[in-house]
């Protein structure tokens, strides 16, 4: 049953008319997932404070128009990690894709790479990450069009067990690493239904990410809290791979500078979707400050609440240098699979260029913070 009560609908394999943008997406994808499976996948830490807040933070701050300027040349392309980006979005690492969808990230990266689009596959993922690559670089030889594909690293409790991720990564073609830290230790109750597993991690110790209740410890003097990433596996992730290292999940400047100091090459500033800390700073309000204390070569990217193309340009007049999208590809993928995610990509898309054309942008470096105002001014 889905969350209206009604049987579950097939994803459809012709697109609606009347879908323009991701919230048309949102609102029909409750009736393509089954009821527990959206309520998983809509669901914030706690109250859901941080959850509405990220996207308060994005509606609170407002852009300049400004006419009149020269489009002939006018482009999305951006350099980012030794990579073009065709434009600055990129897929975000979501779990368990087959919950929306029977093909999962089958369907996601080819949709990815067909509107050349970055995405970052998660180590929880439906489908094992040798053959979501195969199924990228199938597309982008039928279509010769490609877009870049990561690969997310969840610590496993064995450095053994890390290692093998990263290496099976390494050699099925993925081009960076994005080592997620803030959701080691959450609040997660949701069963996978039958058929739906963590594909990557089969013969390999089941790792908790809450404890159990009803034991002497609740977190501290357990097993989850003494396998929490730290700042000594950074230092030893950066000596495992050649591979770009990029750290998700950073909300403070000092953070964010420490991370660059022990290697990384990047970072994702991200409360990852409000799922996990209630009442964390959105990525949006922090970006600025983090900016600034971070050597300018090294990328931010960010992500948390981004749902439309006017979004994209606010985070990057912020700081950053690319967007992410979580939710919204699992809502796409419910509804019509590899079609629906690249019918939103390219909705999206579509309104970044129109938001880049009509505040006077012509190339993303130009996107600066001369483009905002806030509300509270
Ligand atoms: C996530 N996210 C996530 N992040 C990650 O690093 N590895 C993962 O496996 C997952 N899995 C996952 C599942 C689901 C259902 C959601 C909604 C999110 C977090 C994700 O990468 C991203 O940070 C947020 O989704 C961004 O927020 P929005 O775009 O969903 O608002």
């Amino acid at each position: 049953m889905n969350a209206t009560g009604q049987p579950v609908k097939p994803a459809l394999t012709q697109i609606p008319p009347h879908i323009g943008n991701w919230a048309d997406y949102a609102a029909l994808a409750r009736e393509h997932m089954e009821a527990h499976a959206w309520a998983h996948l809509e669901s914030g830490a706690d109250q859901g404070l941080t959850l509405a807040h990220n996207r308060k933070a994005f509606d609170r701050i407002r852009l300049r128009p400004e006419p009149l300027a020269d489009l002939s040349q006018a482009h999305t392309r951006q350099n980012l990690l030794g990579q073009t980006l065709d434009w600055p979005l990129l897929l975000a690492p979501v779990a368990y894709q087959k919950l929306a969808h029977p093909e999962g990230e089958l369907d996601t990266v080819c949709a990815a790479m067909a509107m050349r689009t970055g995405m970052v596959v998660s180590t929880l993922s439906s489908y094992t990450l040798e053959e979501i690559a195969k199924a990228a670089h199938r597309t982008a030889q039928e279509l010769g069009r490609s877009g870049p594909l990561w690969f997310q690293l969840y610590q496993q409790a064995s450095r053994k067990h890390t290692l093998e991720l990263i290496r099976r990564a390494e050699a099925a073609g993925y081009q960076a690493l994005v080592w997620t830290i803030d959701a080691h230790i959450k609040r997660s109750s949701y069963p996978l239904p039958p058929g739906v597993e963590a594909a990557n991690l089969r013969g390999m110790p089941k790792q908790r990410q809450t404890s159990d209740l009803m034991s002497e410890h609740i977190l501290f003097g357990t097993a989850l809290a003494q396998s929490a990433p730290t700042w000594d596996d950074l230092v030893w992730l950066r000596e495992q791979t050649k591979l770009p290292l990029i750290v998700k999940g950073v909300l403070s400047a000092s953070s964010a500078a420490k991370a660059v100091e022990l290697g990384a090459d990047a970072i994702v500033v991200s409360n990852h979707g409000g799922r996990v800390l209630d009442g964390a700073v959105s990525p949006l309000e922090v970006l600025p400050a983090i900016r600034a204390a971070t050597p300018a070569h090294i990328p931010l990217l960010m992500d948390s609440g981004v749902r439309y193309g006017t979004d994209v340009i606010k985070a990057l007049a912020l700081g950053a240098s690319a967007v992410m999208i979580g939710r919204p590809q699992m809502h796409a993928l419910a509804v019509a699979g590899m079609l629906g995610v690249a019918h939103m990509l390219y909705l999206l898309r579509a309104e970044l260029e129109l938001a880049m054309a009509q505040t006077g942008i012509q190339a993303i470096e130009n996107i600066d913070k001369n483009l905002l105002t806030t509300s509270d001014l």
